[in-house]
């Protein structure tokens, strides 16, 4: 048989995904999954968005312009100047996705061999884009011990080479649910700037923040706007993970003329999605009071859950709306196979995401998981109740 690259070897496997084939077996067995393992909101998509696509009278479903839509980059730099973000839409590239808008810049900033700092635990696709690249990461560790707060300056600051193009952070973090400070943010940029390097902050997650906090996006930083580069997407916003729209900003013109030629290599963002996604942006400010309130119960009832479990560690996320918990055991992943083959209270059991597949640092996350709370509150406290009973099964194994 002809071989397989080095490269696609080398591509990582979703942390979850060797877990899937467990998940349909128990459920094949009758069981019934609950899955604390996946970022697909369950919330309703806006129903402008969805009635735009139904009541359009298209004719003839084109190509749109490779940049996107003229009108919905007009409509959503208005929307980015409500959130205090000044940028025009010749700043703003339509992509596939938020997925599509990271590999861009990764494309448009390093070469093979490149390095970009990363914060762990974080998003474990961010591994994928940089591998089928050739870009390297390199880890800077964040602790649950501070709820995954920026690392010291210094710690990344010893970590630059000669190869280092960028530091990429998500903000509010997944898989942390940390929302990055002011102050945070304004050290990461002092830092960029000494070193020349651009700072990449994927912000999908902007309108996911509690307790009174306030998203402070890399694009408000003055004096960042060689450097800033923001990726950004609909998925999560208007639960249309299904769209498939997101987008790369940046106030720096090279960059966006360079991702713009990665995008024509693939031509056009969807069109219908685009029709959908710009009708989002008429969605009222009461769609996201209600969700950001649905979160918040669903966070403090998994939280509270949570430490009633003796041995249970876990941070306070003030965004997004996952959380990693860390568990009185050695092997998370051995833990959450055996949750799904072996184990489960009266015919149900929970799927978890293993949060070693969140680091880079091997051995790092081993007796975490991340758990995502996009279920309802009463199915998020069942699975919670499922997992004490389960810790203490498979602590007395
Ligand atoms: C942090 C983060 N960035 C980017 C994405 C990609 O999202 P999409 O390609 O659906 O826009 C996700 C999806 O879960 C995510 O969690």
């Amino acid at each position: 048989m002809p071989a397989i690259s080095r490269k696609g070897q080398l591509m990582p496997e979703s942390p979850i995904r060797k877990l899937v084939p467990y998940a349909e077996d128990a459920k094949l067995r009758g069981i019934d999954v609950i899955h604390l393992n996946i970022g697909q909101p369950d919330i309703k998509t806006p129903k402008q968005a969805l009635d735009a696509v139904k009541n359009n009278t298209i004719e003839v479903l084109a190509y749109s312009r490779t940049e996107g839509s003229e009108t919905y980059r007009k409509k959503l730099s208005d929307y980015y100047e409500k959130q205090q973000i000044q940028v025009t839409h010749n700043d703003i590239l339509v992509t596939t996705g938020g997925s599509e808008a990271l590999s861009f810049a990764m494309g448009s900033i390093a070469d093979a061999q490149d390095e970009i700092i990363i914060p762990e635990p974080f998003y474990a696709n961010y591994n994928g884009f940089a591998t089928a690249m050739g870009i390297r990461v390199t880890p800077v560790l964040s602790r649950i011990e501070n709820n995954f707060a920026l690392p010291p300056i210094e710690e990344f600051e010893k970590l630059i080479t000669n190869k280092t193009r960028a530091i990429l952070i998500c903000n509010p973090g997944n898989p942390t649910g940390y929302l990055y400070t002011k102050t945070e943010i304004q050290k990461l940029a002092l830092l960029v700037k000494k070193y020349n390097l651009f700072l990449v902050a994927d912000e999908v997650y902007r309108e996911f923040t509690y307790d009174g906090k306030e998203h402070y996006s890399i694009l408000q930083e003055k004096g960042l706007e060689e450097h800033a580069i923001v990726i950004d997407s609909v998925s999560k916003r208007y639960s249309m993970c299904g769209a498939r729209i997101g987008c790369l900003v940046t106030k720096n013109k090279e960059v966006i003329k360079t991702a713009l030629k990665f995008a024509q290599a693939r031509l056009s963002p969807p069109t219908y999605a685009q029709i959908a996604s710009e009708a989002a942006l008429e969605t009222p400010p009461e769609y996201f009071k209600e969700v950001i309130e649905e979160y918040v119960e669903r966070r403090d009832l998994l939280i509270t859950e949570l430490n009633k479990i003796e041995g249970v560690i876990v941070g306070r996320p003030h965004g997004a709306f996952y959380c990693i918990a860390q568990l009185p055991i050695a092997d998370a992943d051995h833990f959450a196979q055996w949750l799904l083959e072996k184990y489960d209270l009266n015919g149900e059991t929970v799927m978890v995401a293993p949060a070693a597949g969140f680091y880079a640092t091997e051995g790092m996350g081993k007796n975490q998981i991340r758990i995502a709370y996009v279920l309802k509150k009463e199915r998020l406290k069942k699975a919670v109740q499922i997992l004490k009973e389960a810790l203490k099964t498979y602590r007395a194994l």
